[in-house]
């Protein structure tokens, strides 16, 4: 049987792509993010998907929306499986830049954005007494670095709320994922130097509607990066300082 599923951020990147497999697995989807004509074209790039698909055009700034959006989404789709919140920007920040208005953007996209999305699922699935919340994180997360203090913050944010939803929700069937990427090859990593293990938002997007299939719970993407955060969460503060990552 398809599966209903919504996917905030699905014009590019991470977000396009899990929207893509799941049209072309025969899945109905919602994909919503402010750039209509690029929505068109995800979709247009699946030839003849055998799911139906509907597109959203909000920006999630515009968070007293996001409920209103959230039911609308549910009825276009008759129901929904699983909620994907892609949405996510990195403004560039200087080393000695502080930038109250680049850094509040940040934290009202990829954390009040989430929240505004994520809390009418929440409780829809609660009612429904099944579900899957999947929040794309980042690696970003896992400790305060000097070159984007706030982008960090976001994440860790975003990664602290979907684990309170966890603990909330799990006992209700639901099941919430939070998904860390490192380096993956969209448009937010476009242009930055020295990135390694560079994979595909195709081959992420595989990666973590798998681990949605399998019921995992905290994945970094692809996995090598799990050894890296745990390095990076356990370096003392005293030398970690010193470092420049
Ligand atoms: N690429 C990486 O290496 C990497 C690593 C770790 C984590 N991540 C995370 O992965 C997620 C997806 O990023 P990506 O790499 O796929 O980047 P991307 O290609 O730039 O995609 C970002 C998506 O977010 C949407 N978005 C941005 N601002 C929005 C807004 N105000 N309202 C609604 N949607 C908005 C964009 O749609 P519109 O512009 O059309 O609105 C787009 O669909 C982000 O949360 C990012 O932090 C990425």
């Amino acid at each position: 049987m398809s599966k209903k599923i919504i996917v905030v951020g699905a014009s590019s990147g991470i977000g396009a792509e899990i929207a893509k497999e799941h049209l072309k697995k025969g899945n109905n989807v919602v994909l919503i993010a402010r750039r209509k004509e690029e929505l068109e074209k995800r979709i247009q790039e699946c030839e003849n998907p055998s799911g139906k698909s509907h597109i959203l055009v909000h920006d999630v700034i515009e968070t007293h929306q996001a409920a209103m959006l959230f039911s609308k989404s549910v009825e276009l789709l008759g129901g929904l499986d699983e909620i994907y919140f892609a949405s996510g920007i990195m403004e560039k920040i200087e080393i000695n830049e502080f930038d109250t208005i680049k850094d509040l953007k940040m934290i009202q996209v990829n954390l009040c954005g989430a929240i505004a999305w994520i809390n009418p699922a929440s409780e829809f699935f609660s009612k429904q007494g099944n579900g899957k919340i999947i929040g794309i994180s980042s690696i970003a997360g896992d400790r305060g670095r000097v070159g984007n203090p706030v982008y960090n913050t976001s994440k860790a944010a975003l990664n602290t709320y979907l684990e309170a939803l966890r603990n909330r929700l799990s006992r209700k069937g639901i099941l919430v994922l939070t998904v860390k990427p490192g380096f993956i090859d969209t448009a937010m990593t476009q242009g930055l130097k020295g990135l390694f293990w560079l994979i595909s938002a195709n081959t992420a997007a595989k990666i973590i509607i798998s681990a949605t299939d399998s019921g995992k719970e905290d994945i970094y993407v692809p996995a090598r990066w799990w050894l890296v955060g745990f390095v990076i969460r356990n370096i003392p503060s005293f030398i970690f300082k010193k470092l420049n990552v």
